[in-house]
């Protein structure tokens, strides 16, 4: 039997192992005239974990949002085990046994990780009270199994973007699935953390769980998935196993042609123009400890470590988000202690921050506002837009959307509606109409595709090109390989070492941030 098929509208699984748990006939799914799913055939079979792979704005979240019963499909049918289903509604799902992690983080802010763990769990009753204890008990055992330090009374809006997935992913293990929807959870892991996810999605498929994973990391893809099911503009166009494919046939069953992704992206040594942000032995309250770096001008430096390491505590000082308690920071040479980040943007400070989309975009405004917004006088969004800038707005905007290819109609489409990967572009091409004199970003490429992470790598460094200072944190060292001049590592809340040029390489990185030490130059 022929494993690897590329006629999109094959229904047999890549193996005649088990009978599959849930089967996927000829779905499709519209918004408006925009086909977000046409015709898609999957099956998922129990015990085994189905990678889902594409472009940003492929279908992949809608599909999983169709099996959740958030949307409704248009056309096809839904199996489990052999028999057709309607799913409703969510309550619907987790009837069936189906489990999800969406892409948009819902936990309920203000709620602590117990509560949040708990949400749409339903408790037993004895003599009409609600017995809550067997439910807590196995909070506590989910937790220690995914390695959660932090107590279960932590607020949920004191944890960072990392461990609140991790509360996430937990909420999900709280029900005894039959199957786990996970729509991209490694994107905001470090490769420690997403490692340790990966061992419990294994413990998980070993136990008969099927596993649904949405990733754009294709190394890890190949490494944890049997299944593999490629979308491209709401179609199949691959379906295989893993052990069969390469990363390069992957690439291309992505983006629908051959794609060359440079290795490295600094054969030249960095031009080291002035000093542009210089922090100089800077604290805060709780972890970061007297951190000195300096960006040139030109230059794109990378911060590097763990999740927690204190890297964006670092930018947040810097942009006025975070409060130091020792230390100072120099803009062009001049002292800087910014009250808010809105006096770092008039300043001339660009800023992608962690979590764009609750603080760098507005969802329900158009692509063209969210993009020039940052050249308006920025982030007064109900001041008069004005007329005359009106359309040499929209056309740049429409201009750098399409270097940074976002998928959209056009530029009047409101971001809201564009697809997780889609608006994180939106987010980083607002930086790139004018030349910011610093640019933070953190990191860039997280939820964005293969083929649109090389475009938004060349953009940063067209931006360095014209003078701009970055300073770009990521946990994915494969990104720092290809995208930095320079790397300065975290770890701890200190600066563990610094690697330049072809140095570089994703071991100096893991080793470097795993150093409990505090030498400045380990390199
Ligand atoms: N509620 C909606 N209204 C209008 N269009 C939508 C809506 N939800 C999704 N779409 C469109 O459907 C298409 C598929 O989006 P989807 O979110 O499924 O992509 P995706 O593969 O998950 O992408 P990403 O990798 O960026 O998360 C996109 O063109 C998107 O703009
Ligand atoms: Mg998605």
């Amino acid at each position: 039997m022929s494993t690897v098929d590329d006629s999109p509208r094959a229904t047999a699984a890549p193996s005649d192992a088990a009978a599959p748990l849930l089967e996927v006939t000829d779905v499709s799914k519209s918004f408006g005239g925009a086909h977000a799913l046409r015709g898609v055939s999957l099956s998922i079979r129990p015990g085994v974990v189905h990678g889902l792979i594409g472009a940003n704005g492929a279908g992949k979240s809608t599909l999983i949002k169709v099996l959740a019963g958030i949307e409704q499909p248009d056309s096809g049918v839904i199996r489990v085990d052999g028999a057709s289903v309607s799913v409703a509604d969510p309550d619907a799902a987790a009837a069936l046994g189906l489990a999800f992690i969406h892409q948009e983080m819902s936990l309920i802010p203000g709620w602590n990780v117990l509560r949040n763990m708990l949400l749409g769990q339903k408790p037993p009753t004895r003599l009409g009270v609600i017995d809550w204890r067997p439910a807590r008990k196995r909070a506590k055992v989910v937790a220690d199994r995914l390695g959660i330090g932090f107590s279960l009374a932590t607020n949920v809006d004191d944890l960072s973007t990392a461990d609140q997935w991790l509360v996430l992913i937990a909420r999900a293990l709280m029900r005894d699935a039959r199957l786990i929807a996970m729509d991209e959870p490694t994107a905001s892991l470090s490769a420690a953390e997403a490692t340790r996810l990966h061992r419990i999605i294994r413990e998980l498929a070993a136990s008969g769980t099927a596993v649904i994973f949405v990733s754009h990391r294709l190394d890890e893809v190949s490494e944890l998935c049997e299944d593999i099911t490629v979308f491209k503009d709401g179609v199949v166009t691959k379906r295989t196993v893993a052990s069969r494919v390469s990363k390069a046939e992957l690439v291309s069953a992505i983006v629908g042609r051959d794609l060359v992704i440079p290795e490295h992206g600094h054969d030249a040594p960095a031009v080291t123009g002035r000093p542009v942000l210089e922090v100089r032995g800077v604290s805060d309250a709780r972890l970061v400890r007297d951190v000195s770096l300096t960006v040139h001008a030109g230059e794109i430096l990378g911060l590097a470590g763990l999740v927690g390491a204190g890297r964006t505590e670092v930018a947040k000082i810097v942009y006025g988000a975070g409060r130091r308690t020792g230390g100072t920071v120099l803009l062009e040479g001049r002292p800087i202690d910014f009250r808010e980040p809105a006096d770092a943007v008039r300043a001339g400070i660009g800023l992608v921050p962690e979590e764009r989309r609750s603080e760098g975009l507005f969802l329900e405004r158009t692509i063209d506002f969210n993009i020039n917004i940052a050249t308006l006088s920025s982030l007064r969004p109900s001041l008069a837009w004005p007329l005359l800038r009106f359309r040499e707005g929209r056309r740049r905007a429409e201009a750098i959307a399409k270097a940074v290819t976002v998928k959209a109609k056009d530029a009047g489409a409101i971001v809201g509606s564009l697809s997780g990967g889609n608006q994180q572009k939106v987010a980083i091409a607002r930086w790139l109409v004018d030349t910011p004199k610093l640019l933070l970003l953190d990191e860039p490429s997280r939820g964005v595709d293969v083929g649109a992470r090389a475009e938004v790598h060349r953009v940063i460094r067209e931006l360095a090109a014209r003078g701009t200072a970055v300073l770009a944190i990521s946990s994915d060292n494969e990104e720092l390989v290809a995208l930095c001049d320079r790397v300065v590592v975290m770890a701890e809340g200190r600066v563990t070492g610094e690697l330049t040029g072809t140095d570089i390489t994703a071991d100096h990185l893991l080793s470097l941030s795993f150093d409990r030490g505090n030498e400045k130059d380990a390199a």
